[in-house]
Formats: C-alpha cells, sequence, structure tokens
C-alpha cells in the first residue's frame, strides 16, 4: 500500500532538488505518460512555475490552467531548455494570467517553431521579445491588453501570426513591418479595427491566409484600399475554388453599410471625395449685426457637417453644427470679426475664414473714414462714391481673392487643403433719404468676390451718399432701419454672396 505513494512522492522531491537532466521524473501535477511521449502536458493546476528541467524527452511543453507564483516570464524560466540537453520544438502556456514576457525569452531556444501564449493576460511586448525566433506559429490570441511596441517583433522570423480577440484598435505598421517579408497567414479577427494603416495593402495582397473578419470597421474613405485588396483576394480565391471563402470583413459604419461586406462595396461606397463649399452668404441684418451662412455641396451619401466658429483670443469656438447648411447670426464686437465655417465629412475638411470689417462708427471726412477700415492708404479705394447714381465698389483684396477661388476650383481630389477664404466686406452705406419720404431707405453693401466687381445701382432719387459712420450720427439709426424697411432684407440688394 505505501509503495505507490512513496514513489510519486520520492520523485517530487528529487524533482525540486533540481537534479541532473538524465533523471527527471514528471513534476506530480502532470500527467507520467505525457513525459514519455516527449510531451509535458500541466493542464490541471497547481504549477507554482515553470517546470525548471525537464524529462530528456521533452519537446513540447504545454502548460494550462496555472496561477505561477509569479506572472512574469524571464529568460529564467527557460534558460535549461536550450540546446543541446534539450529539444523544445512547442511551447504552450495557455489560461495561465501572464502579464509580461522579457525581451530575449526564448531567444536561445532554436529549435522552437511554435510558441503559444495565448488567453494570458499580456501587456506590452518589449523590443525584442522573440528575438532570434524562427516560428511556424506565433500565436498570441485573447490577450486583451496586449500592446506592441515599434520593436516587439525585432528579429523574428514567422510563418503564421494569430492575434484573434486582442482587443486592438490599430494597427502600428512599423511593428508588423518587421515580419512581414515572410509572413503567410495574418488572423486579426475578432479584433476592434475600425480603420487599417494604407501601408498594409502590400501586406495584404501578398499574404496566402489573411483573416480579418470580425472587425467593426468604418468604411470610410481612409478603407477604400482594403476593398480592392479584398475583392481581388475573393476573386482569387474563387478561382483556385478548393478554398472556402472564408468570413469576410463587414462594415460597421457608417449605417448605410452597416453590415455589408467589405468586398461588395462599390468603391464610391467609401465617400471619398473632399466636401466642398458651395456658397458662404453673409447678409449685414445693420450696421452691427449680420447673418452668416454657410452651405455644403450635396453629397449622394452623406451630407457633409457644417460648423461656424467664432473667433475668440485667436481660437476658433465652435458655435453652431449642423448638417449641410449652417447660419449664425452675429453682433459687432470688434472692428474685424472672424468667423470660421468648417465643412467636413468623415473624409476630409474644408474651412472658409470670413473677415466681416463693419462700417466706421465716427467719420470726420472720407480719408480718416478709410484709414479706419483698416486699409493702407496705398490700397485705398481710388474711387470714392461721390453723388454719381451708381455706387462703384471695388474690394482691396480683389487679387488675392482671385487665387484663392482658383484654388477652390483645385479642391477637388486634394487631400487636406484648408482655404483660408478672405472674405473683404466693404461695405459702402448708401443712403438715400427722401425728408417726406422716410420710408424710402436703401442700404447697401457691396463686395467684390470673385473676378468681378459689382455695380449695384442706388436710385436715381438720391440725395447724397454718406460714410457708414454718418449712419450713426442720422437720426435713423440701423435698428430703426429696421423698422423701416420698406422693402424687405432678402429683396434689397444687400446680399453679399460669394463663390
Ligand atoms: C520565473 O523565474 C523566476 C526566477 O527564477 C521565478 O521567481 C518565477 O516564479 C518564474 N516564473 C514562472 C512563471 O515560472
Ligand atoms: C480593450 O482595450 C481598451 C483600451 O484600448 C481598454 O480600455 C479595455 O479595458 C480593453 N478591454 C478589455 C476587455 O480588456
Ligand atoms: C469609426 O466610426 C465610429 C463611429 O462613428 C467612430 O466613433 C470612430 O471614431 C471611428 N474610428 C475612426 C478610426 O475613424
Ligand atoms: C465565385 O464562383 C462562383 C461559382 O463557382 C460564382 O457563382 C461566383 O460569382 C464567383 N464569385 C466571384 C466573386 O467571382
Ligand atoms: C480729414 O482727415 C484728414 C486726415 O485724417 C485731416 O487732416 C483733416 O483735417 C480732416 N478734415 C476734416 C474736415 O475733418
Ligand atoms: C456716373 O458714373 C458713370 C459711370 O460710372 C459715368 O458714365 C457718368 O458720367 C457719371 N456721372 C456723373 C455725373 O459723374
Amino acid at each position: 500500500m505505501k509503495i505507490p505513494f512513496l514513489l510519486p512522492m520520492l520523485l517530487f522531491i528529487l524533482f525540486l532538488a533540481k537534479t541532473s537532466a538524465h533523471f527527471n521524473p514528471c513534476p506530480s501535477v502532470c500527467h507520467e505518460m505525457a513525459c514519455q511521449t516527449g510531451v509535458l502536458a500541466c493542464t490541471d493546476g497547481g504549477l507554482l512555475q515553470i517546470p525548471p528541467v525537464l524529462h530528456q524527452k521533452t519537446h513540447k511543453i504545454i502548460v494550462s490552467n496555472q496561477r505561477f507564483s509569479s506572472p512574469h516570464l524571464t529568460y529564467s524560466n527557460f534558460s535549461n531548455y536550450g540546446p543541446p540537453n534539450y529539444k523544445i520544438e512547442k511551447i504552450a502556456l495557455q489560461f495561465c494570467e501572464l502579464v509580461s514576457i522579457a525581451s530575449n525569452c526564448f531567444s536561445h531556444l532554436t529549435d522552437l517553431r511554435v510558441l503559444d501564449l495565448s488567453h494570458n493576460l499580456l501587456g506590452e511586448i518589449p523590443p525584442d521579445t522573440f528575438k532570434a525566433l524562427h516560428l511556424q506559429f506565433l500565436r498570441l490570441d485573447d490577450n486583451k491588453m496586449i500592446q506592441f511596441h515599434r520593436f516587439s517583433f525585432r528579429g523574428l522570423n514567422v510563418a503564421e501570426l494569430s492575434l484573434f480577440d486582442c482587443n486592438l484598435t490599430e494597427l502600428d505598421f512599423e511593428v508588423f513591418s518587421e515580419i512581414s517579408e515572410r509572413l503567410k497567414k495574418l488572423i486579426l479577427t475578432n479584433n476592434k479595427l475600425n480603420v487599417i494603416d494604407k501601408r498594409f495593402r502590400i501586406l495584404f495582397e501578398n499574404l496566402p491566409d489573411l483573416q480579418i473578419n470580425e472587425n467593426p470597421f468604418n468604411c470610410t474613405c481612409n478603407l477604400r484600399w482594403l476593398n480592392s485588396v479584398l475583392v481581388s483576394r475573393k476573386k482569387a480565391i474563387n478561382l483556385s475554388s478548393s478554398k472556402r471563402i472564408p468570413n469576410q470583413a463587414q462594415c460597421n459604419y457608417p449605417d448605410r453599410v452597416k453590415g455589408k461586406q467589405i468586398a461588395d462595396l462599390d468603391l464610391k461606397d467609401f465617400d471619398c471625395d473632399s466636401p466642398r463649399l458651395k456658397l458662404i452668404d453673409v447678409f449685414m441684418t445693420s450696421t452691427s449685426s449680420a447673418k452668416l451662412t454657410c452651405i455644403s455641396e450635396p453629397k449622394a451619401h452623406s451630407s457633409p457637417d457644417v460648423i461656424w466658429m467664432t473667433e475668440h483670443k485667436n481660437t476658433y469656438v465652435p458655435e453652431i453644427q449642423s448638417i449641410e447648411k449652417a447660419s449664425l447670426s452675429v453682433l459687432r464686437k470688434s472692428r474685424i470679426d472672424k468667423y470660421k465655417c468648417v465643412i467636413k465629412n468623415n473624409n476630409d475638411y474644408v474651412t472658409v475664414v470670413i473677415s466681416i470689417h463693419w462700417p466706421v462708427k465716427r467719420v470726420n471726412n472720407a480719408s480718416q473714414s478709410l484709414n479706419t477700415l483698416g486699409v493702407s492708404p496705398n490700397d485705398m479705394i481710388p474711387y470714392l462714391p461721390n453723388a454719381n447714381s451708381t455706387l462703384h465698389v471695388r474690394s482691396v483684396f480683389y487679387e488675392k481673392q482671385f487665387t484663392l477661388l482658383e484654388m477652390i476650383g483645385g479642391v477637388v481630389g486634394t487631400f487636406t487643403i484648408t482655404m483660408i477664404l478672405f472674405l473683404c466686406i466693404y461695405r459702402h452705406l448708401a443712403m438715400t433719404m427722401k425728408r417726406n419720404d422716410k420710408k424710402k431707405w436703401y442700404l447697401s453693401y457691396e463686395t467684390a468676390i470673385g473676378s468681378d466687381s459689382q455695380t449695384y445701382d442706388i436710385p436715381n432719387n438720391t440725395a447724397g451718399l454718406y460714410f457708414p459712420g454718418q449712419l450713426l450720427t442720422n437720426p435713423y439709426s440701423p435698428a430703426r432701419y429696421l423698422d423701416y424697411n420698406s422693402h424687405t432684407p432678402q429683396s434689397s440688394p444687400n446680399k453679399v454672396a460669394a463663390i
């Protein structure tokens, strides 16, 4: 009765005493048979550390469901495993709550072909962790905290890499570039990838086996490249028809393509056009208030967001956001106020900055008025309005606007263009007043935007032209003007429209 008990006990004590490799029993937790077959299989728990020495014949180590005294793997844990004593071909350490692996942990295991560290709690994989390994298969599945360092895979030669269910939200191309040359199979199934860097294209095109399904892909312009890759892969698989078409990557966003296979989409589904500005409208509702409207070019699939921002201490603060068109009512804050309209879609954005040069409040004479408008003498309008019934308008930024408008024409097909369009709203106030008919007020604001300077007619009964500031000294203040608008602002020539 006692002998069967004593023998394993004795063997275990011998194991703890780290006897020579030539007389190594299995640790008590592992199946003895396993030792004889060359497979150390410890799957029932109870190991406090990775067995420091093995049976001579051991070439596979399968350890799972263990809770080691330390969750960190270092070189010392495997230091005895190398040649010439052993020829370890496979190490699997699954469900062992391992938290970290040190650099160069396995570098001496020149016979190692399969390394399986799946179902652990690995965090950052430090540089050179797998250095000098020539693996057929590296499996890191279900390590939800895993993070790769730029050089995690440096010096590794691996044919198949599996990162199934690793909670990956992004893939750093640099990390994978270390192993891309010899990689034959890459499994990225069941992660959190929204997009994948375009630079993976060549790797993905050439991989005999690629599995990227079960990721919440954002099928926006950034992922268009993947469509063509997957389409050609699908075709190739179909041709060689021996292989079953693997589960396909699907879109999760935007809604219109949610659940569809990326390979089934059309290139235009990826919404790669840059958003475009259709119109900026500045409506001066008085000498100190305006309504700004920004309208985007409508898109087939998704309307761009339009956002108005106000300049505040040299930064722009969002004021209002809407789809396709946004209007913002503004009040004069300073002599020149700046507003920015941002039009953005999934792919790109365009911005337009508007500077409103408000009318000057107090002017004594003509030249001063121009100077307070912030215009240098050289830029001064050479033609000053006079009693002529035609108000001639010319923008001081005429040349500049022209080139910027040309840029707008060039926006299509470009990636990120931030366009700053200075719309100098150069405002002349023409005011006529028939003393006996106060209802006949006309305000007009003009600007030269684009390649045409514009001319607005002032009614023939013009009594005279006044500079803006004079309006304020007039009993008919801007506010009151609104009471008098016998012709509504919309129908008046008060609009400053651009582009
Ligand atoms: C690895 O080795 C260290 C020191 O030799 C030891 O403290 C630790 O418990 C070992 N870890 C495992 C998982 O065996
Ligand atoms: C997945 O990763 C995120 C960080 O990217 C982390 O906050 C989250 O806890 C992870 N999920 C799990 C289940 O570990
Ligand atoms: C993907 O789309 C989701 C949902 O709109 C968004 O929250 C996420 O930021 C997008 N990811 C990327 C990388 O654009
Ligand atoms: C794949 O082959 C099947 C018939 O074998 C065909 O019906 C299908 O259209 C093919 N698909 C593609 C994407 O070529
Ligand atoms: C008009 O402005 C000029 C220069 O600012 C100034 O020298 C001149 O005295 C002003 N004339 C009147 C009538 O205020
Ligand atoms: C008014 O201007 C027009 C062109 O702008 C010009 O032909 C006409 O002679 C001018 N009339 C007067 C009275 O200055």
